[in-house]
C-alpha cells in the first residue's frame, strides 16, 4: 500500500491509478446553525475525485441536533459513501445519540467501536471507528492509579482502544483489501506538532496507536488537533493523517491508497 496526498501523487501509471482507492477525509468542520451550504459545493465535487469520505469528528460546534442537521445537509446525497466518528464537541450538549441518528438518516455510517465494509473502486475497504479519548503518550501519560475519577478517565481510553482493536480485527477476518482506523483523538504525538506541549495529554493517547499496531491497519485518520501537523506514523509503521480542517486548510484531504492484495498492515 502507498499513501499519497492529492490526485497528482498517484504517479503516471494508468494501471496504478485505476487500482487506487481514493479517500477524502476531513475533521473539525465545526458547523453551526449559520453554516448551511458552507461545504456543499466542495462536497458536490467529491464524485470526481474520491471513492469515500471520512469525517473525523467535531462536525458540530456545540453538539446539538440542530447543528447536526446542518452537517447532514452538507453530506446528504454526495454520491459516495460517508463514514464518520463523533468528536468531543459533538458530545457537548448530551445529544450525541440524536446527532448519530441525524447523520445516519443522511446516509452516513457513524461508528463508535464498530466497523463498516464498503465496496468501492473494485475493492473491499474496511473502516473501524471510535471517537477515542485522551491521556497522553508513552512516558508522559496518565495512569490508572489513585482516585476513582483518575481511574475512570484512563479506563475510558482503554475501553475505546479495546473497541478499536476489536473493530479492526473484525475487518481482518472479513478479508478487506484496505483497513482504515478512524478516530477523533490522535494515536500519536507526531501529528500534534504545532500544538502546545502542555496540552498533548488532552489531544490523544498512545493506547489508540497500540490498538492500531496490534490489530493492523493501512491508514489511521484523526482530527481534534487544530494546530497540529498532517503527517505522522505509529511505532509499528502505520501512516497517520491529522485531517482537522484548520490543519489541511481545505474542504478535505485526498489520499490514494493502493491495496497490497492481502489486506495486511503497512509496515
Ligand atoms: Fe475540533
Ligand atoms: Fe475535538
Amino acid at each position: 500500500m502507498s499513501v499519497a496526498t492529492g490526485p497528482s501523487a498517484t504517479g503516471s501509471s494508468a494501471t496504478a491509478a485505476e487500482d487506487a482507492v481514493r479517500v477524502a477525509a476531513v475533521g473539525d468542520i465545526h458547523l453551526g446553525e449559520d453554516c448551511t451550504g458552507l461545504l456543499r459545493t466542495a462536497f458536490d465535487g467529491l464524485t470526481d475525485c474520491a471513492d469515500l469520505l471520512l469525517l473525523a469528528g467535531d462536525l458540530t460546534r456545540h453538539g446539538t441536533a440542530a447543528e447536526a442537521e446542518v452537517v447532514a445537509g452538507e453530506v446528504r446525497g454526495i454520491g459516495i459513501p460517508g463514514v464518520a466518528v463523533l468528536g468531543n464537541h459533538d458530545y457537548h450538549s448530551g445529544e450525541e445519540a440524536e446527532i448519530t441518528r441525524v447523520l445516519r438518516d443522511a446516509g452516513v455510517a457513524v461508528l463508535e467501536g464498530e466497523s463498516v465494509v464498503l465496496s468501492v473502486a473494485g475493492h473491499k475497504v474496511g473502516v473501524a471507528g471510535t471517537k477515542g479519548f485522551c491521556g497522553g503518550f508513552v512516558g508522559r501519560s496518565a495512569g490508572e492509579f489513585g482516585e476513582p475519577e483518575m481511574k475512570a478517565f484512563v479506563r475510558t481510553t482503554r475501553l475505546s482502544a479495546a473497541r478499536l482493536t476489536a473493530a479492526l480485527g473484525d475487518l481482518a477476518v472479513g478479508g478487506c483489501a484496505l483497513r482504515i482506523a478512524l478516530t477523533h483523538f490522535s494515536p500519536v504525538p507526531d501529528t500534534l506538532a504545532g500544538e502546545p506541549l502542555e496540552i498533548y495529554p488532552f489531544l490523544g493517547s498512545y493506547l489508540l496507536a497500540e490498538a492500531i499496531d496490534s490489530a493492523g491497519a493501512d491508514l489511521s485518520v484523526h482530527g481534534h488537533a487544530h494546530l497540529g501537523t498532517e503527517h505522522g506514523m505509529t511505532a509499528g509503521g502505520v501512516r497517520v493523517r491529522n485531517v482537522a480542517q484548520p490543519v489541511i486548510g481545505k474542504a478535505y484531504a485526498l489520499y490514494h491508497l493502493h491495496p497490497d492484495g492481502h489486506g495486511g498492515p503497512a509496515r
